[in-house]
């Protein structure tokens, strides 16, 4: 009988007895008679054993001339061994080479250290590292993680249109496209769409792709990106801090629990992740901008900041600073933010919205707002942001036909990934990442 096809994760199952995996060559030591070779299958890493005078000749010798990430079948049994890093070794007896990587032309990315403009420009290959397949092991925890906790809570999911006829965020970085004979838009986020939906549904998200053609090269900014965006009718600013919160805790609570050791094999700092808990702190722009000052007056900030204008990223990593978990800061000036938000009754000058800053200097990874919910101020407010009332008559409609108060938020999964794996730039959270100057591969 064939031995049992398996993947290396499942391999504890079958001590004992022999299995058949399949993968690549990863790496390959050799040690006088002994061979090592380790192999990977996207399921984790084993290491291979063959002694010369235990396997057939021909199998010792395929082995100790295979190239670095040729692919194979491997047949052989299944060893416990405390020190192996899956905990267990496999005694090779046979091995198919599936493809094998020609000599002349080896795999680019061998064990040495190469720049990261070499690695981005090997992207298709990189994933197969340990350490990128790891993050986006944890990239696909957190998208299941968001899906559950929304389901959980008695949300719909709508999915909000890609080509759009005008801005949502800005008309600054817009994507343009050609649309037959009319100008149409990359979307840069779905929630005018999904504020209607929510009037459809109650309590709505959605997940997808979003543009922005951002100038800015930071180690926070993609050009494309996966919003997660909750809408909820009914709700107020603080309904969605509170949904904030627990979000972000929910995610978090579900990575440690699942993907704890591809966050080891990441080199994240577990301790950190382990002290997120709600509440988290909440503090009002007008706090953020006295404690920017008292902290520019000790000298720990280069520049003071003034109230009325936007964080920088300066800014968002030195109130994170004081703080072990996220923090939430509430009340921006309208000015600095988009045209849709509610103003406070309080204090027309600042908006009902909300940024939660990620701990540790990842900066923003979640803005939100309650809705404009006037017609008359939110026509106005189309005019002095020069947008095209004809493209926002739909929208308008929203305020006529059963209005209500509604709040929601979007959160980039980039953003968080980069947060909770604790890496120091977004390229490496998302499999081909898109930048201001790199589109290829
Ligand atoms: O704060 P933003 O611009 O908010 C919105 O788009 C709202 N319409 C969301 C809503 O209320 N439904 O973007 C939301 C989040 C940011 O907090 C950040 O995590 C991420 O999207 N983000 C980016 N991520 C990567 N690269 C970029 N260029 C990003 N711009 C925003
Ligand atoms: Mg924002």
């Amino acid at each position: 009988m064939d031995a049992p096809v398996t993947t290396i994760a499942e391999l504890g199952k079958y001590e004992g007895q022999d299995v058949m995996i399949r993968g690549w060559l990863y790496n390959l030591r050799e040690s006088g008679k002994l061979l090592f070779p380790i192999f990977r299958d996207g399921s984790g890493l084993v290491q291979g054993v063959l002694f010369q005078k235990n396997v057939a000749p021909e199998v010792f010798d395929a082995v100790k001339h295979l190239t670095q990430e040729s692919s194979v079948k491997v047949t052989g049994k299944v060893r416990a061994d405390k020190r192996a890093p899956g905990g267990y070794e496999l005694d090779v007896a046979a091995v198919e080479i599936v493809q094998r990587v020609p000599d002349n032309d080896p795999y680019p990315i061998t064990p040495k250290e190469h720049g990261v403009d070499f690695l981005m420009e090997h992207r298709h290959l990189w994933v197969r590292s340990q350490r990128q397949a790891s993050i986006l092991r944890v990239r696909s925890e957190i998208e299941k993680a968001m899906h559950d906790f929304f389901d959980e809570r008695g949300f719909i999911r709508t999915d909000p249109p890609i080509l759009t006829p005008a801005a949502c965020e800005g008309t600054s970085t817009l994507f343009p496209v050609e649309y037959f004979e009319e100008q149409a838009y990359l979307t840069q986020s779905g929630q005018l769409y999904i504020e209607a939906t929510a009037m459809a549904l109650g309590k709505v998200y959605s997940f997808g792709p979003t543009f922005r053609a951002e100038k800015s090269k930071t180690r926070r900014h993609l050009t494309e990106f996966w919003m997660v965006e909750p809408e909820v009718a009914f709700a107020e600013l603080d309904d969605i801090m509170k949904l904030a919160e627990d979000f972000i805790t929910f995610i978090v609570m579900r990575v440690l629990a699942r993907r704890r050791s591809d966050l080891e094999t990441i080199g994240r700092d577990i301790s950190k992740l382990e002290k997120i808990d709600t509440p988290f702190p909440r503090i009002s722009y007008d706090e953020a901008v006295k404690m920017l000052q008292e902290g520019h007056a000790k000298g720990e900030l280069e520049n003071r900041f003034e109230w009325g204008g936007d964080l920088g990223s300066p800014d968002e990593t030195y109130i994170s600073s004081k703080f072990d978990r996220p923090v939430m800061i509430h009340r921006y000036p309208t000015e600095v933010k988009a045209f849709y938000m509610e103003p406070d009754p309080e204090n027309p000058k600042v908006a009902l919205c909300v940024d939660v800053l990620a701990p540790e200097g990842y900066g923003e990874v979640i803005g939100g707002s309650q809705r404009m919910g006037s017609y008359e101020k939110l026509l106005a407010r189309i005019h002095e942001h020069d947008l095209p009332e004809e493209a926002f008559k739909w929208y308008l409609d929203l305020r006529k036909f059963g209005g209500v108060p509604h709040a929601g938020f979007g959160m980039g999964i980039e953003r968080a990934v980069a947060w909770i794996c604790g890496l120091e730039h977004v390229r490496e959270t998302i499999a081909f990442p898109r930048t201001l100057n790199r589109m290829y591969p």
